[in-house]
């Protein structure tokens, strides 16, 4: 269960001041696909970053499964996965090595990691190249590595920022069967996505953010009903319009 309430954020550089998220609410529970779905530029990311403890928001407060991002940030990372499609794994390790390395950061006990890193590795189709550096993979690779790595210590909660984003059909196709899998284990699942199919496909909830401001929350099956369609992108260019954010696009 994650819970967010009031968060607010504006990133302050020399130049200008940024105002990523104004007063962002919303609430993602076991069992199932929570998404946040904007354009670019929305505050997708930096609400993410702000879940997953590594980012503190201005005003406002997150938990996760109880625990507060901002007074108990360890409890935090030990229930929480955070993966984005652009994280990059890159050095003569191999995924086998970082596996393990990042399993001893979270304790979890070597017999464990190795029952784990097999499941995750079946899974990932990951066998045939467990044991070679991760600078000799291919970008689909790299991201079953890097999946793989986020998820040894078994989180309760996943938090992927727009899980698809640069892969083949075919690692796309495995991280979202992968993303189910985790909804019917009864893990709490929240994503970003800028791609209207994506959320359509995989979220059982989906909150429309625009400008850092939710401006939709509801079950997609309930939003679908309450707009007359059965498709998100009338839903979001119906609220894209009301909020006044097309002129500027
Ligand atoms: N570290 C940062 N410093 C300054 N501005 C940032 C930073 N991170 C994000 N922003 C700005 O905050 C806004 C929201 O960004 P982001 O959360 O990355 O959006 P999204 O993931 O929806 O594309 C953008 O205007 C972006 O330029
Ligand atoms: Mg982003």
């Amino acid at each position: 269960m994650v819970s967010v309430r009031d968060v607010s954020k504006t990133f302050t550089s020399r130049k200008k001041k940024v105002k990523a998220l104004e007063k962002v609410s919303f609430e993602a529970k076991p069992g199932e696909i929570f998404g946040l779905l904007g354009p670019n530029g929305a505050g997708k990311t930096t609400a993410l970053r702000i879940v997953s403890t590594l980012l503190k928001p201005d005003e406002g407060e997150v938990k996760v499964n109880g625990f507060s991002t901002l007074k108990q940030p360890q409890e935090v990372r030990k229930t929480i996965g955070f993966l984005t499609s652009d994280m990059r794994l890159s050095g003569n390790l191999s995924a086998k090595d970082l596996i393990f390395f990042f399993a001893d950061l979270s304790r979890v006990p070597r017999d464990v990691t190795q029952k784990r890193m097999k499941e995750l590795a079946d899974y990932l189709d990951m066998n045939d190249f467990l044991e070679r550096s991760v600078d000799k993979l291919s970008t689909g690779m790299k991201q079953k590595a890097a999946i793989a790595v986020s998820l040894i210590h078994d989180p309760d909660v996943i938090v992927f920022d727009e899980p698809t984003n640069g892969l083949d059909i075919i690692t796309s196709k495995t991280v979202t069967d992968f993303l189910r899998d985790f909804r019917e284990r009864g893990k709490t699942v929240i994503i970003s996505t800028h791609v209207m199919s994506v959320a359509e496909k995989l979220c059982d909830r989906v909150a429309i953010i625009l400008e850092g401001r939710i401006v939709e929350n509801d079950k997609l099956k309930d939003m679908y009903a309450r707009y007359s369609t059965d498709n998100l992108e009338d839903v979001f260019f119906t609220v894209a319009e009301k909020e006044g954010v097309l002129e500027d696009a």
